[in-house]
Parts: C-alpha cells; structure tokens; sequence
C-alpha cells in the first residue's frame, strides 16, 4: 500500500483531474441535480465500461471455453487475458502460483472459498477468526463451514475478532494474545464498510504470525485505493466488480496457492458471465489510468471535509474511526466513508429528508455483524466522482436539521 498524504480536496490541480473523469460518467452528468453518495452499496460506471460491454456484444459475444470458430477463442481468451489483468492490478508478486476465480461479487467468492476450501484446510481442533462486526457476508460463510464440519465430526472453535471500541478498527493486541498455533484461519476486511476505516492489514499478519491463512474482504478498497498484494502478505482476496465501476454480476477470488490445498472451485461449469468480465477488465483499465492513489487521496480528503463540517453540527454523532482521528492518523488511515446519526431524527428519516434534496446515501443497519452497532445510521460513502460542492451542500442541509 502506499502512504496516504490528505489534501483538502478543492479546486486546482486535482479539481481540474476530477472533473474531467466525473464527466465520464453519463448517469452523473445526466442528473446533475442529484449527488449519489452510496458508492459503497455499488458505484456508478464510467463510459469506457458502458463502451467495452456495448463492444463486446456487438462484435464478439460467445460462449467462453466452447467452441472453435473467433468469437468463442476471443471470448474465451478475453476471460484468460482479464484474469492476468486482476493479477497485474493487485500488483500479484508471483502471478505463476495465483488462481484468479471469476465470481459474482464478494459475497459469493468468500462463500467459495468457506465452502469449496476451507473444509479440506481445517482439522479437528482448529481455530478461525471471524471478524464479527463486519459484513454479515464475511461473518455466516465461516460459522455455517464450522456447522457443516461439526456435522461430520470435525471440531473447530471460532475466535470472535477482538475490535477497539472507539475505532472500529481490529485490537491487534488482544489478537496477538488469542491466536496460538492452532489458529489457521483469519476472515479479515480490508476497510469497514460502515466506519471506513483501513483495517491495518500487515497487522493481523504480525498478530498471528506466518503460518495462518488470512482471506481479505476487498469489497471496499478495490478501486479506491492502491491494493498491492506485495504489501499485504494474506492468502486470499474476495471483491465484486460492481464496487469497482464494473457491472453488477462480476467480482473475482484471488487465491496464493502456497498454503493447504490448492483453490480450484468449479472450473469450467455453466456459462461465465463474460460481459461481466469484459466490463472488470475495463473498469480495471480505467482506475489504473486514473490512478487509484490519486483516487484514495480525493476521497478521502471530501471525508475529511464532512467529517470536519459535522464535528461542528451538535446534532449528528459520527460513528467508529472518523470520530476522533485525523485524516492522516498513523494509528489508522481512513478511507471513503462516513457514517452518522442525528441524536433526534431517525436515520430512515433522515434518508427521506436527503432525498428531498437530491442526496442519495444508505440509512440502515449495513448488514453489519451482530457484534457491531445496534441501530441505524446514515452512511455517505464516496467515489472519484464525489465532489466538494456535493459534500459542501450536504453539510449545509445537515446544518438545517440541528
Ligand atoms: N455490501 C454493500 C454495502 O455495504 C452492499 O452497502
């Protein structure tokens, strides 16, 4: 990864940047009224994808791994050369021993791997982390593979991940103390969908030393940060397509075939989804063009620029790591998303009040774990798109309601 400077995001240099890749984005520029603020529920996707589906389909569209007339050979090596292309974007530093499975999105590729892996990985006696105030999809494929094991006789014992309060983030502490040699699997996020916190991978890995197999929730820092597998030393990586500017529908797995038994789900069964796949290869091109540590930086700099104009409103409390710390915090980096509430106004309210002025955030639970918070939020969650004049009319809204 690389290290993040905060800027205050506003006119200049980067303005100019933003907003000539914000005018990519035909349904943004078709509703210039609206500001979608939900990116990390899914994230509006720039012409250059809308422009290699409708290719695809003009030109090529066949069955991928069938067939032996063109288009079924360019589908079929779109899907191989697209496969590479996840590798070279995590930065794979050895792409010879790495599969790249094609999935519908993150919540499918973690239940591949609980379901079509981690049996064979685990034995009696085991233990894994389950990192319980997370997405419910990082949390329930663990426990149903421990349901599924003790079925047949195999006892494995969860180990809630252990969380600082305050933060958000993951006690590394406290898990350097839980985890013993036994301990063989750890479910980790990359950044908390709801806190929007960068959750100190290298961390983890120092907490539970060399030997334990660390499967990364990537579903909010692909393509809006640097995600460099040189840098983060786990096993496995889950993300969906969609968060990532591609279509809804695509996503893929990355697996390290260095630990256990080699990843290898379902292979060629059923149709893949080609032009969800021609649409990550695209959207894969055009984040790197654009540049995901100029990304990173805008957004969060417009983080920081809410959650410093919401410091100032009595009437709203800002949840986890964007509460307290600095936007360059070297305890923990924050990253695109913010989540509130107002201490009066029901979040559901509140999404309806926002609404009325042409805000589009997510107010609910966030599929959070049980062990995370009790009650609705509002969450604002950004892309490359997002602008200041967005998060500035926001907070003026906001300023009305306290
Ligand atoms: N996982 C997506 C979210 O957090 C849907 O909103």
């Amino acid at each position: 990864m690389t290290s993040c400077v905060n800027t205050t995001a506003g006119p200049g240099e980067s303005g100019e940047w933003q907003r000539a890749l914000r005018a990519q984005f035909p349904i943004l520029t078709g509703h210039p009224d609206l500001a979608y603020l939900d990116s990390a529920a899914t994230a509006q996707k720039p012409q250059a994808v809308l422009d290699a589906v409708q290719t695809y389909l003009t030109t090529t569209n066949a069955n991928a791994g069938r067939g032996t007339y063109p288009w079924a050979n360019r589908t079929t090596s779109l899907v191989e050369e697209t496969r590479d292309r996840v590798r070279r974007f995590l930065r794979d530093p050895d792409p010879e021993r790495s599969a790249v499975h094609f999935t519908s999105g993150t919540t499918e590729g973690l239940r591949t791997i609980a379901r079509d892996w981690l049996p064979g990985f685990l034995v009696d006696g085991d233990e894994i982390v389950v990192p319980v105030a997370d997405h419910q999809a990082n949390i329930e494929p663990w426990l149903e593979t421990q349901r599924q094991l003790a079925r047949q006789g195999t006892h494995v014992r969860v180990l809630p991940m252990p969380y600082q309060q305050a933060s958000g983030d993951y006690d590394h502490t406290v898990l350097a103390r839980l985890a013993g040699p036994r301990t063989r699997f750890v479910a980790v996020t990359h950044v908390h969908h709801v806190y929007g916190g960068d959750m100190n991978i290298p961390r983890i890995r120092e907490a539970v030393g060399p030997d334990a197999v660390i499967c990364l929730d990537a579903a909010q820092s692909i393509g809006h940060l640097p995600v460099s597998l040189a840098g983060l030393d786990v096993d496995f990586v889950a993300f969906s397509g969609h968060k990532a500017l591609a279509l809804p529908g695509s996503g893929a797995v990355w697996a390290r075939q260095a630990r256990g038994p080699r990843f290898v789900p379902g292979g060629w069964s059923g149709t893949p989804h080609t032009v969800g796949i021609v649409s990550l290869a695209a959207a894969l091109d055009w984040l790197e063009a654009a540049g995901t540590d100029r990304i990173e930086r805008w957004t969060v700099a417009l983080a920081s620029r809410l959650t410093d104009g919401l410091r100032h409103l009595d009437a709203y409390e800002i949840l986890g790591c964007q509460t307290s710390l600095a936007a360059d915090s070297p305890v923990q980096r924050r990253q695109g998303i913010v989540t509130f509430r107002h201490r009066e106004i029901g979040s559901g309210d509140l999404g309806f009040i926002l609404f009325s002025h042409g805000f589009m955030v997510r107010c609910d639970q966030h599929c959070q774990g049980s062990a995370g918070e009790s009650s609705e939020s509002v969450r604002v969650s950004l892309h490359v798109y997002s602008t200041v004049e967005e998060i500035d009319r926001l907070l003026s809204v906001l300023a009305t309601l306290g």
